[in-house]
């Protein structure tokens, strides 16, 4: 079994629709042969600061390839997936195709899944019941549970904003104004952070070098920083944890399933990847909702209904740049 030319533009292009650290995209595929697929690392859009050891990456890449073997399915095509065992050479796994595959329940909800950051509306009481039968998730969901990891959250936060060269490689990630070419391409475009044309400009000078220390001095920065509000209204926070040991593109390709779960009961999600980035708050996390041991935090995720609205496609990179 094997995919035409199309169809495997039409694959690449639904696999790109997995989620990626600061919408990167570092992934790249190539035929190698009727039934083979070369999974390929694209080193320049790795973040030097925020994942210096290219964890986040390989996540990335465990999202877009359980993105790959999701819309394979649907075209009841098998897709076997092999780690690769040079990756310094770029190369991040082999995907041997074959035929007989069903259709996985989760495909659908790739098209409908993204980050919502934005307030929640009420869900109703029993919304997160069929998520917390997840083994790989401790569900918080008490009022005051929920406040404490806000407030986790935003002493992380400001902390990491507090990082020069932090503040910097995410500002280069930001796409501030809709001029901006690559608003509909890469990166996080002021619409998908929840930011009006005006938080974005105020954003784009507050996070300047120089202007946030001095803000910091003045001590206003821990309020453009608190998101305890857009936390506070969630349904609940997932803590998703696995194996202390496991490989990063096995846990990218289990967040992405445990998210298209969340979408499919019906709700949106955003990540908050600081409390497990951060030591401290990762350990606090794990202290406060007894993270089982011998588990790593890999991110807590905020859940809840997302208001009814239209929204417009996702930034992505054309199909041309995906492929080769
Ligand atoms: C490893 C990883 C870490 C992420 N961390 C965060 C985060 O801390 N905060 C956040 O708002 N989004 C985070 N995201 C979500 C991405 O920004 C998002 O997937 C990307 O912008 C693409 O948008 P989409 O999910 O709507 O397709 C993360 C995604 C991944 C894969």
């Amino acid at each position: 079994m094997t995919l035409s030319d199309p169809d495997f533009a039409a694959v690449v292009l639904e696999a790109n629709l997995a989620p990626s650290v600061h919408n990167t995209q570092p992934t790249r595929w190539l035929r190698v042969s009727e039934a083979e697929v070369r999974v390929r690392d694209v080193a320049e859009r790795h973040l030097a600061i925020g994942d210096p050891t290219g964890r986040d990456a390989g996540v990335s890449h465990g999202a877009a390839i359980e993105g790959f073997v999701l819309a394979c399915s649907a075209r009841e095509i098998a897709a076997t997936v092999s780690p690769s065992s040079n990756l310094s050479a770029g190369d991040v796994a082999r995907i041997t195709l074959s035929g007989g595959a069903a259709p996985d329940p989760l495909q659908p909800y790739v098209h409908v899944r993204r980050t919502y950051r934005g307030r929640f509306v009420p869900a109703a009481p029993n919304a997160l019941d069929r998520i917390a039968e997840d083994r790989d998730v401790v569900v918080v969901r008490a009022k005051d549970g929920i406040a404490h990891v806000a407030a986790v959250y935003d002493t992380a936060s400001l902390s990491s904003f507090r990082d020069q060269a932090f503040r910097a490689e995410l500002l280069s990630w930001m796409r501030l104004s809709r001029q901006d070419p690559r608003w509909t391409r890469d990166g996080l475009n002021a619409q998908a952070m929840e930011m009006s044309g005006f938080e974005a400009a105020g954003a784009g000078v507050v996070l300047r070098p120089g202007v946030f220390e001095a803000l910091d001095r003045l001590g206003v920065t821990a309020g453009f920083v608190a998101e305890a509000k857009v936390v506070c209204s969630a349904a609940g926070i997932l803590l998703f944890h696995r194996p202390a040991d496991e490989s990063p593109l096995e846990t990218g390709r289990r967040y992405y399933r445990l998210w298209l779960s969340i979408t499919q009961s019906g709700l949106s999600a955003a990540p908050m990847a600081v409390l497990a980035d951060d030591p401290k708050a990762a350990s606090e996390m794990a202290r406060s909702f007894s993270l089982p041991t011998g588990r790593r935090l890999i991110t807590a995720l905020r859940v809840g209904r997302a208001p009814e609205r239209t929204l417009p496609p996702k930034p992505r990179l054309p199909v041309e740049e995906l492929i080769g």
